[in-house]
C-alpha cells in the first residue's frame, strides 16, 4: 500500500484510515474541532494554505464532499480548481495519471480525488512529485477517509469518549466505503462494541470487519446502541437483479422511531447522505431530535480543513 506518512510521521496523503496511528487521528479531530463554529457565526478563516492550490477531481457524483472540500480549501486561503469530469480530457481517453501530471505542472499542491475504480488513489499517489498530496474523497466501495473522520468527530461531540460505546452500522455494508472507513476509525479509537447490521446479501465477506459482531435483524443490532449509523443502498455498485425491494427493505431494515426505541434513550442517529427517505430511514427520524445528520455535514468542512492544513504543514518550509 502507498505510504501515507512522511518519514517524520507527518501526513502526506490520506487514502485510507486503515493503519493510521491513533495519535494522528486524535490530532486531526482536535484540530477540526477548532474549526467548528455555531451556525450563524462567521466560519473560521485562516491563511494556512495561502499561495497553495487545491484541485477537486471528482469522477463520481458528489454534493456534500465536493462542496465541503472546496469551502475548506477557500477558508484556508487556497486557490481552488474544480474539474468537471464531463468537460475534462478523461472522456477523450486521457488517463487519470496524465490528468494528474497536468495539474502538477500548473502548481497544484493537493489533489482531492473521487473515483469509482479501486486503486486509482494509490497509483496516483505513487507517481506524483514529493510536494504533492493526494486526498481521497471516496474510492469505490473501499474507503472514504474524511467521511470516517467527520463521523468520529460527530460521535465525539455527542458522546465525549469512545471507550464505552456501542456503535451499530446498518444497511448496505457490503458496498459501502463509508462503513469501511467508519470501521477503521472506530476500531483505531478503541470503540469496544462495534456491530454491523444487514441482510445476508449485503453483509461483507467473512474476512472483513474483524472484531465487529454481525446482526441480520435490526432489533438485535440496535439493542442498547449509543450510535446508530444508517447507510444508503449503493444501487450503482449492484446488479439490477440484486437490488432489494424498497418496501420489503424498509419493513425489515428501515429506521423508524419505533425501531430506534431498541437503542439507548440518548442514542444518536447518523447518515452520510444522500438519504433515501422511506427506504433506509423514516423522515421523522432523519429530521428528529436524535438526528446528528446535519452535524455530520457541518463537521465535514472542519475535518477537511484540518486534513488540508495537516498535509501542507507536513511539507515543512517548502
Ligand atoms: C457517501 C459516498 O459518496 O460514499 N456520500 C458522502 O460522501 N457523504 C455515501 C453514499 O453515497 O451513500
Amino acid at each position: 500500500m502507498t505510504q501515507q506518512l512522511r518519514a517524520d510521521g507527518g501526513l502526506r496523503h490520506l487514502i485510507t484510515l486503515d493503519g493510521l496511528p491513533r495519535p494522528l487521528i486524535e490530532r486531526l479531530l482536535d484540530h477540526a474541532q477548532r474549526y467548528v463554529r455555531p451556525l450563524g457565526e462567521k466560519p473560521p478563516a485562516s491563511q494556512a494554505l495561502a499561495g497553495r492550490t487545491v484541485a477537486n477531481l471528482f469522477t463520481e457524483p458528489s454534493t456534500r464532499t465536493r462542496v465541503s472540500f472546496e469551502l475548506a480549501a477557500k477558508r484556508l486561503g487556497a486557490d481552488v480548481v474544480n474539474l468537471e469530469v464531463q468537460l475534462s480530457s478523461r472522456v477523450k481517453g486521457e488517463s487519470m495519471l496524465d490528468t494528474v501530471y497536468t495539474l502538477q505542472s500548473v502548481h497544484v499542491d493537493v489533489m482531492v480525488i473521487r473515483d469509482a475504480e479501486t486503486g486509482v488513489h494509490g497509483t496516483v499517489a505513487a507517481h506524483v512529485a514529493p510536494h504533492v498530496s493526494i486526498l481521497s474523497a471516496g474510492e469505490s466501495h473501499v474507503a472514504h477517509p474524511t467521511q470516517g473522520l467527520l463521523d468520529a468527530l460527530t460521535v465525539r461531540q455527542h458522546k465525549g469518549r469512545f471507550d464505552n460505546l456501542a456503535i451499530a452500522i446498518v444497511g448496505d455494508i457490503r458496498h459501502s466505503r463509508v462503513a469501511r472507513s467508519a470501521y477503521h476509525v472506530f476500531s483505531a479509537l478503541g470503540v469496544p462494541d462495534l456491530r454491523i447490521v444487514a441482510p445476508r446479501a449485503l453483509m461483507p465477506e467473512p474476512e472483513e470487519f474483524g472484531g465487529c459482531t454481525r446482526h441480520t435483524t435490526l432489533d438485535g443490532g440496535l439493542k442498547d446502541a449509543d450510535v446508530v449509523m444508517m447507510l444508503r443502498i449503493q444501487k450503482e455498485r449492484m446488479a439490477q437483479a440484486d437490488l432489494p425491494d424498497a418496501d420489503g427493505y424498509f419493513a425489515n431494515y428501515g429506521l423508524t422511531a419505533q425501531r430506534l426505541a431498541a437503542a439507548r434513550p440518548d442514542a444518536i442517529v447518523m447518515h452520510p447522505q444522500p438519504m433515501n427517505r422511506g427506504i433506509e430511514i423514516a423522515s421523522d427520524v432523519a429530521d428528529g431530535p436524535r438526528s446528528a445528520i446535519r452535524d455530520q455535514v457541518r463537521n465535514g468542512v472542519a475535518v477537511r480543513m484540518a486534513v488540508l492544513a495537516e498535509v501542507i504543514a507536513s511539507r515543512g518550509a517548502s
